[in-house]
């Protein structure tokens, strides 16, 4: 709390004090004695004019019946409510903000006029308990409470009198917590900022007490749907969720906070799959030939990082299976960008490069009933062969077939084990 003018209040309260009290001293001495209010000024902490025996600076002199069943009515206070306190205090109703019972002048329901066992003549034990004494306690019900709530000092952030800030506080945003938590402050200077952490940390974590870790409103990625409706939304239309969000927490890429990179993501977004995907970072590094997105780092042209409609997060359509019956949407992700024509005409001069003369070897293995994916020849992400040919495919669960493909002048040459060793030549086709 500040305590701007406090020694100038001591010095001007003691004089007032001395003023009145050479005035009233002869009432003063005879209000305290051994069977008149006794117990006046043996409790722990006595208020400064009752501790050297000023009873009149705030009573009336009195009236001569005294005591009657009306004390009250006998004495009268010098001036009403705040008005009593302002005598010799600094008003408590400077700043903008000011608390209920200041209005209404009701200094004496938080502190004792004459004297209590409590600092400051408190009326209650703690702090908190004389809070609570008005303020429902919402605030230490749950079950995890904040290091100064739980130590009972709500002073620390709120003024009980008036205050700069609404809500009585002492600091605005982020500088009440910075109070404390300085050591954390550089976390939040990163060069991209969270918006809600810039405008306001409650926004996320609650000043009192929460059932969750860290202070906050909601757990993993509920806090994160407080305001992302549109990704809640997305998650829930999508039939393939990335196994990443399996304990629903949006931090394992993510930062609440700053970050050092575009859209709140822990590590660059050309290094945060191969965190957790090394062995395809390994792969994609030992490569001689890496696919054109994921050269560029761009994994987010093909998947969805969080989650889609198709299999492998994909953000297109791409067949799971190995054969099946073809058609040119199965095979959308890869049109995205190639020609989708390159498997419908049987003969074709122009549409792609795996001809034998003009027949289309694309079509051929690909536009029939039992077609095969282009996973059966191709390599999505990075291999050691050219056109993007995988080096072995899958075949059951136990076994890979070897693929060794030699690129020639005008075509290639195939040793795999679906078929005997066989070539193609778009100037002068192979017979077969
Ligand atoms: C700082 C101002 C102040 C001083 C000094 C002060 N009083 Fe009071 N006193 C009050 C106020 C205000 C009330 C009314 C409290 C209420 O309405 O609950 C009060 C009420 C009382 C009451 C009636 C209610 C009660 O608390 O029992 C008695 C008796 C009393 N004072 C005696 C004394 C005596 C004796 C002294 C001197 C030793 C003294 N007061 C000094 C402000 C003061
Ligand atoms: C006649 C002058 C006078 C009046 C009237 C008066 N006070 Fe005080 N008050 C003092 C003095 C003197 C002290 C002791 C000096 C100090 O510690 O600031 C004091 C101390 C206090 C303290 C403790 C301050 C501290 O830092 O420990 C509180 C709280 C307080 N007064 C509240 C009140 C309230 C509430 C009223 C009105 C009901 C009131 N005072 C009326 C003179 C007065
Ligand atoms: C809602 C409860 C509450 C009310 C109402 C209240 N106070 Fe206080 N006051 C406190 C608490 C709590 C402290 C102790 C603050 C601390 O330790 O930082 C305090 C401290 C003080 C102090 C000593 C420290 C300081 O700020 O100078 C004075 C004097 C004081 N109050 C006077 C008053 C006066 C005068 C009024 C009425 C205008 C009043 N208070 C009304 C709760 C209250
Ligand atoms: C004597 C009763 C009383 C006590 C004791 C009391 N308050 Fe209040 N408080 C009120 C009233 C009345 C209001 C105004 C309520 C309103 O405007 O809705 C209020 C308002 C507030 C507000 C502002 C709420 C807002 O939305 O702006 C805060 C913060 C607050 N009190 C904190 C405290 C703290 C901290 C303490 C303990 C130091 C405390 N109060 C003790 C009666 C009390
Ligand atoms: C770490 C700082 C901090 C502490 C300590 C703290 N508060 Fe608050 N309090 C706040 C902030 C910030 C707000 C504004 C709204 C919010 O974030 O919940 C607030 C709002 C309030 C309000 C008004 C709105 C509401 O939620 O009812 C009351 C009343 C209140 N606090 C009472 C208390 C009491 C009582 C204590 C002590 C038990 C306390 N506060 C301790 C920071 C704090
Ligand atoms: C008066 C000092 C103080 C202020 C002001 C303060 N805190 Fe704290 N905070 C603490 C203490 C003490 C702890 C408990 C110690 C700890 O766990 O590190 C704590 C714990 C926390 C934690 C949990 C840390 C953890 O590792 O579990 C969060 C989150 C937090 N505070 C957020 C805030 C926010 C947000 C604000 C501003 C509204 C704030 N604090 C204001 C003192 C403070
Ligand atoms: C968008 C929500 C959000 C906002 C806004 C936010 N935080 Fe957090 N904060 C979190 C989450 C989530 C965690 C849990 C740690 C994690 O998963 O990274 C956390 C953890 C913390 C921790 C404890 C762990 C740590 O990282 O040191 C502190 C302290 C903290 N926040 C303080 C603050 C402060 C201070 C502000 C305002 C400047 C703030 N937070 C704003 C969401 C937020
Ligand atoms: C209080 C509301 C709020 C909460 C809670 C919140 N955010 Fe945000 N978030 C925003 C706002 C506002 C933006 C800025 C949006 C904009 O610029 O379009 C933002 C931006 C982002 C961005 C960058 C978007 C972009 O296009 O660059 C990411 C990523 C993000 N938030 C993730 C999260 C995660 C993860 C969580 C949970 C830990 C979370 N947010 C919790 C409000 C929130
Ligand atoms: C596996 C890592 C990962 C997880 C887990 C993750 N994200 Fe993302 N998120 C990303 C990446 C990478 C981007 C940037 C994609 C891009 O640039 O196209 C992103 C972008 C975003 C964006 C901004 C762009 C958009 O698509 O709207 C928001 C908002 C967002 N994420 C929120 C969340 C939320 C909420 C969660 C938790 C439900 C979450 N993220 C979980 C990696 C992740
Ligand atoms: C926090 C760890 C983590 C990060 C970071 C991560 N993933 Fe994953 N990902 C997993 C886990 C766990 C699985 C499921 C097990 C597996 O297949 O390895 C998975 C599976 C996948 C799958 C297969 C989905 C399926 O249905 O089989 C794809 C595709 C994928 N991740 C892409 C990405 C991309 C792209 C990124 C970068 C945006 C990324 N991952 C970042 C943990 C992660
Ligand atoms: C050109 C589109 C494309 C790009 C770009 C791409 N992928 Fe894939 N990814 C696929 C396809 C298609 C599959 C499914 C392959 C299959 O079924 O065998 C897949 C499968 C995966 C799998 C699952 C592997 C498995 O064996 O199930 C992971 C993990 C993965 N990708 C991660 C990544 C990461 C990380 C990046 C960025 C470095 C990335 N992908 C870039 C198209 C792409
Ligand atoms: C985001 C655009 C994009 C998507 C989607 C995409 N590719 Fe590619 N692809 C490229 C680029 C750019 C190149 C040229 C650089 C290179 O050789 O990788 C390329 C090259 C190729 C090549 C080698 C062509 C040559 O003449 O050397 C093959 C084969 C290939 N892609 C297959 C696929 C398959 C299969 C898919 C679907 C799983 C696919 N691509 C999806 C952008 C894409
Ligand atoms: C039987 C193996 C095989 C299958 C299945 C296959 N491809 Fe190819 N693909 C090749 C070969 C071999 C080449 C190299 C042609 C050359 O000599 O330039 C090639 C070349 C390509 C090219 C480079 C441009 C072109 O047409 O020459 C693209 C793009 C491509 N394939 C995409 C696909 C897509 C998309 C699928 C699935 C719909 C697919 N491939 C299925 C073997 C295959």
């Amino acid at each position: 709390m500040k305590m701007n003018g406090r020694t100038s209040v001591v010095i001007l309260s003691l004089v007032t004090l001395f003023l009145l009290g050479m005035a009233a001293q002869a009432d003063a001495q005879e209000c305290v004695t051994a069977e008149c209010h006794a117990s006046m000024g043996k409790a722990k902490f006595v208020h400064g004019p009752v501790g050297v025996g000023q009873c009149v600076v705030c009573h009336t002199s009195g009236n001569p019946k005294h005591p009657t069943k009306s004390v009250k009515a006998d004495f009268k206070l010098q001036a009403t409510g705040k008005d009593l306190c302002y005598l010799c205090h600094e008003p408590k109703d400077a700043l903008p903000v000011v608390h209920g019972p200041i209005n209404t002048g009701d200094c004496i329901s938080c502190h004792d006029p004459h004297q209590s066992n409590t600092e400051k003549q408190l009326t209650k034990e703690t702090t908190s308990q004389l809070c609570f004494s008005c303020h429902e306690n919402n605030k230490t019900t749950m079950k995890m409470v904040h290091g100064p709530v739980a130590a009972g000092d709500c002073n620390i952030c709120h003024n009980p009198h008036s205050a700069e800030f609404p809500g009585l506080l002492e600091m605005q945003g982020s500088d009440l917590c910075f109070l404390c938590h300085l050591d954390r402050q550089a976390q939040f200077e990163l060069k991209y900022k969270h918006k809600p952490a810039e405008e306001a940390c409650n926004k996320c974590h609650n000043s009192h007490s929460t059932d969750f870790s860290y202070m906050l409103i909601a757990e993993g990625e509920n806090l994160c749907f407080e305001c992302h409706k549109d990704m809640e939304k997305h998650l829930g239309d999508s039939s393939v969720k990335h196994s990443a969000l399996d304990k629903k927490q949006c931090t394992v890429c993510h930062t609440a906070h700053a970050s050092d990179y575009p859209r709140q993501l822990k590590s660059a977004a050309k290094e945060i799959c191969y965190t957790c995907h090394k062995e395809m970072g390994v792969q994609v590094k030992k490569a001689t030939y890496v696919h054109g997105p994921v050269k560029q780092d761009d994994c987010y042209a093909c998947h969805d990082p969080h989650g889609s409609g198709s299999t492998k997060i994909l953000k297109k359509a791409f067949p799971s299976e190995f054969y099946m019956p073809y058609a040119t949407e199965n095979y959308a992700i890869c049109f995205d960008c190639h020609n989708r024509d390159i498997a419908i005409d049987r003969f074709t001069t122009t549409l792609t490069g795996f001809r034998n003369g003009d027949t289309n070897m694309h079509f051929l293995h690909v536009n029939r009933e039992k077609g095969r994916s282009c996973k059966a020849c191709h390599q999505v992400h990075a291999g050691n062969q050219a056109k993007h040919i995988r080096q072995e495919v899958p075949f059951g669960k136990m076994w890979s077939l070897p693929v060794n493909y030699t690129q020639t002048k005008n075509g290639g040459s195939c040793v795999v084990g679906c078929h005997k060793p066989k070539e193609y030549d778009r100037a002068n086709p192979v017979k077969y």
